[in-house]
């Protein structure tokens, strides 16, 4: 059926719903159809006034050269055991780029770390599943806690955890200067400061690496640095991030056949699809919390995840902890922060934490979910029928700190009714990505 013809039917039934409910187009109701039409289509990404350079082409390239530079990590402090994945053992230094966990090739999500379901890092496991980057910019909280509000926070969080690349903003600033101080200084004003030149008369005013109070930092020498140079140092760190901000905002996927039906193409997913769409709406409740055209309601719930799996630790009090750090140590990389190029919008300092954030988790877009597994915090469901099946148990009654949400209880979904959620699911993979925004473009 075309487009318009649809949008006629929809509007002349909607015209009639007042005395007749009864009638249906492709098998759903109208009610149905004033659903199904809140979930299409997906819109841009919403702006980011936190990031003077969000939409700056030249930080977006530079952005990209960076997510795929390992000299941004720092000594790795963890020996694993041989077979888990690991890019280094004990003192080795850059061996780690965002890539090594956010993999270009497999929708940006891990698949080195052995087992899978969580990743490696430096110092480490780090004991969640990556998430992957793809339509990452539409959420208003990042990461599985929501510990920051910002993209560029929570990547420059990922370069210092000593866990992640135990990088540090020193080395980064050196890194920049030797290797994409053109690029850094085509966006950023100031340039890059000349001392950054180890071969610079004044080179001593930068050491070679250095966070605040790093004890595991080798030449950690962050304190001994005067304040002035200190914030230039934290000025270049944060527009660092800002550009990896940029690039990752190109990461969108939209298109996706589910969209097509919305539109009218009536064969662009199965009737097995379109009997699980049914279910997500109607029996399934899926839609209680996966809304909106980005299939996430933006909050935090329990759904009786248990603490299961090699790496995972046993006690998680989820987006509870998420607030005391967003509040706390992590402010100064949120919305609120003095980074930040905007506060006026910031929810952060309004915040307030409530017994229902024990071990709640952030409600994920299900767009392009099919391409992301292993599923949930703990990564411990290899597909997508695992994960229904946990919500047809109306989750796990123990494992877990807090206490499951209201809205998830038993479904009493069949075998081929959860078949068919698995098929309406995959129908939300979008059109692949540009191959250019795949490519590594960090200098060698
Ligand atoms: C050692 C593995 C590892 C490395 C290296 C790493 N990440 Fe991550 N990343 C993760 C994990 C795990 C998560 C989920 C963290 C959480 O919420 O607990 C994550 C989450 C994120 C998120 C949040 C996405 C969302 O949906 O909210 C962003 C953004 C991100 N990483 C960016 C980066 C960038 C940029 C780099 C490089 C500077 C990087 N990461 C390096 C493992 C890694
Ligand atoms: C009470 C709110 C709620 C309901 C209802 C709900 N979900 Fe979720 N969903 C979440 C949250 C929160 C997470 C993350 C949970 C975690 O990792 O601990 C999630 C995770 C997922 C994931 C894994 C995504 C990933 O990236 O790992 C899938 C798939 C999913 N939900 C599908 C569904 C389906 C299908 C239904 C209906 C049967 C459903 N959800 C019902 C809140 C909900």
């Amino acid at each position: 059926m075309r487009r318009e013809n649809l949008n006629y039917i929809i509007g002349l039934i909607t015209f009639l719903g007042a005395c007749s409910g009864d009638e249906t187009i492709d098998g759903f109701t109208n009610q149905e159809w004033a659903e199904i039409a809140k979930l299409s289509p997906l819109g841009d990404p919403p702006p980011d006034p936190t990031n003077r350079v969000a939409n700056d082409p030249g930080a977006a390239a530079l952005g990209q050269m960076l997510f795929f530079e390992k000299e941004l990590s720092g000594p790795v402090t963890f020996d694993a055991t041989p077979g888990e994945g690991a890019l280094g053992v004990t003192g080795d230094i850059g061996r780690y780029a965002c890539t090594s966990c956010h993999d270009p090739a497999h929708n940006f999500v891990d698949v080195r770390s052995n087992p899978v379901a969580t990743s490696l890092g430096t110092g480490g496991w780090l004991g969640h599943n990556a998430l992957t980057l793809v339509n990452a910019v539409y959420y208003d909280w990042t990461g599985w806690w929501g510990f920051v509000d910002t993209l560029w926070g929570h990547s420059l969080i990922g370069v210092e955890a000593g866990i992640a690349a135990n990088g540090d903003r020193l080395r980064t600033a050196h890194l920049l200067y030797a290797k994409y101080r053109t690029q850094y200084n085509a966006v950023f004003d100031p340039d890059l400061d000349p001392a950054l030149d180890p071969a610079a008369v004044d080179a001593a005013r930068f050491p070679a690496s250095g966070k605040p109070k790093a004890p595991m930092a080798p030449d950690g020498d962050w304190e001994m640095m005067a304040p002035a140079d200190q914030a230039l140092i934290v000025q270049i760190f944060v527009n660092t991030s800002k550009a990896c901000n940029a690039y990752l905002r190109k990461l969108v996927k939209k298109q996706a056949p589910f969209d097509r039906y919305v539109a009218g193409e009536t064969t662009a997913i199965s009737s097995k699809a379109k009997e699980g769409l049914k279910l997500f709406i109607g029996k399934a409740a899926c839609i209680k919390c996966h809304e909106g055209p980005f299939f996430s309601d933006q909050k935090f719930h329990n759904t009786g995840v248990p603490q299961e799996g090699l790496h995972v630790s046993t006690m998680d009090t989820g987006r509870d902890l998420g607030i005391i750090l967003v509040k706390g140590p992590l402010r100064e990389w949120s919305s609120a922060g003095a980074n930040s190029d905007d506060t006026s919008a910031s929810k952060v300092d309004a915040l307030v934490a409530d017994p229902k954030d024990m071990g709640a988790f952030r409600t994920q877009g299900l767009r392009n979910v099919a391409g992301t597994a292993p599923y949930m915090h703990t990564g411990q469901f290899a597909d997508l029928r695992e994960v229904i099946k946990l919500y047809n148990e109306g989750g796990k009654k123990t494992g877990f700190v807090g206490v499951v949400d209201d809205l998830i209880k038993p479904l009493n979904l069949t075998d081929p009714e959860i078949d068919a959620l698995v098929a309406f699911l995959e129908t939300l993979t979008g059109e692949p990505l540009p191959a250019e925004l795949l490519t590594d473009t960090s200098v060698p």
